[in-house]
């Protein structure tokens, strides 16, 4: 399965790199090409010669190679390769991805990727046990990156054992095996939503109650962003109809500005025809009956004012029941903060929904505004829980949903 497939590796500077000329040798038997990244501190250990040789290509070592960089060198590197693979990754290299660091080529291609990343990290048990360590490889698997070993044994160092040797070459190759064979699906590739159009729903929307006050609510928008822009990404022509928010519109997508649910509603007809509708927007119930024309002011009485509320048009349910221009697939969202299931699924009958994709937002959890989002998607079929993941992420991996989908039911 790595017949014609390009592992970018990256070699960084510790003892077990000589095992990383041995991987490059296996990789090539599989029938991989294999660009091979030299950190300086990797040169101390194993020649750009021995390097080269076994990878049947010269190796790539600075990160300003002016023949190179004419053609944007690093971003190539990594933009062109199905996996890149850092074996030894060392603790310093393993820090440095962590905090986006690109002061060298294998810092750079590494922060440049779209790709998977496979570290194979190799060090001193102890700073395999610091808490620095412990710290920055839990953010590395939180960020979506796959890790094999370190293994148990005897160190380099003599009189040394413990966690901190590298994975062996045949262990790194089966992981390599199985990052690309399970994550295709859950990343679309650039062109997997080429062709079709979408539209999203984002943000709250507000109900004026007079001139200056409105209803709202803290929906923040990001999910909603995040995925036209992963939409805009896959190919898609993207149409987003977003409430007020504060983030900024993402490139690529024809971003249509509304206030409240009856504009939102209308900025989604008008957007129709699409292949797919993702309502993400948490549009608010209900509107006042009759807004103020100037604003309210307290009554002389000392008496509250009474607001009369109607329900808003349910912009997902229109879309989902439409007779003429129901899209193919039509998501909606459950923000629940109890019975996430049983709310969710009955959201998605009634809604005319094909997904729901439910998400607790009980004030415990803190998600609504916040960074994470820990889903479920409910269809026809059952329920798919997701673990806890960045919003991007999620936009990332429903779109590849929506990708698959698409081409199972094919293209008419
Ligand atoms: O009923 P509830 O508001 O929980 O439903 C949430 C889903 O319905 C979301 O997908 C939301 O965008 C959509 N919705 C809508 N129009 C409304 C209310 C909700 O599109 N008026």
């Amino acid at each position: 399965m790595l017949d014609g497939k390009r592992i970018l590796l990256v070699v960084a500077g510790g003892i077990a790199a000589y095992k990383s000329l041995e991987l490059i040798r296996r990789l090539k038997d599989r029938g991989a090409s294999v660009p091979v990244i030299l950190t300086p501190a990797a040169e101390a250990f194993v020649t750009p010669l021995a390097a080269g040789a076994l990878a049947n290509e010269p190796v790539h070592r600075d990160l300003f190679d002016l023949t190179r960089e004419s053609e944007i060198g690093h971003i190539r590197l990594s933009r062109e390769a199905d996996l890149l693979v850092v074996a030894p990754a060392t603790a310093d290299l393993i820090a440095k991805m962590v905090n986006g660091f690109a002061d060298d080529l294998a810092s750079t291609a590494l922060l440049a990727t779209d790709k998977l990343v496979l570290i194979a990290p190799a060090m001193n048990p102890r700073m395999w046990a610091h808490p620095a360590t412990r710290r920055n490889v839990a953010q590395l698997l939180a960020d979506g990156i796959h890790m094999v070993g370190p293994n148990a044994g005897e160190m380099a160092e003599r009189g040394e054992a413990g966690v901190g040797r590298m994975a062996e070459p045949d262990e790194i190759i089966s992981a390599i095996e199985t990052a690309l064979s399970t994550e295709p699906a859950l990343i679309a590739g650039p062109k997997a939503l080429a062709g079709r159009r979408v539209i999203v729903t984002s943000g709250p929307t507000h109900e004026p109650i007079d001139p200056v006050r409105y209803l709202a609510n803290r929906s923040s928008g990001r999910q909603g962003h995040a995925i036209a822009a992963a939409c805009a990404a896959a190919g898609a022509t993207v149409t987003l109809v977003s409430g007020p928010v504060t983030i900024p519109p993402p490139p690529g997508v024809t971003t249509v500005s509304v206030e409240t649910a009856g504009e939102m509603l209308e900025a989604v007809e008008a957007a129709l025809p699409a292949d797919v509708a993702v309502m993400a927007a948490a549009v608010a119930d209900w509107r006042v009956a009759r807004a103020a024309e100037r604003k309210l002011k307290k009554p002389a009485d000392g008496a509250s004012p009474m607001l009369e509320l109607v329900e808003n048009p349910d912009i997902l349910a229109t879309v989902g029941r439409h007779h003429t221009l129901r899209p193919r697939l039509v998501v909606g969202f459950a923000a629940e903060t109890n019975d996430l299931v049983e709310n969710a699924m009955s959201k998605l009958a009634r809604k005319g929904a094909d997904w729901i994709v439910a998400n607790d937002v009980s004030p415990e959890t803190g998600v609504m505004g916040g960074d994470a989002n820990t889903v479920r998607i409910l269809s026809a079929e059952g329920v798919e829980e997701w673990p806890k993941m960045a919003k991007e992420e999620v936009a990332e991996r429903l779109v590849a949903k929506i990708a698959a989908t698409l081409d199972q039911a094919g293209t008419t």
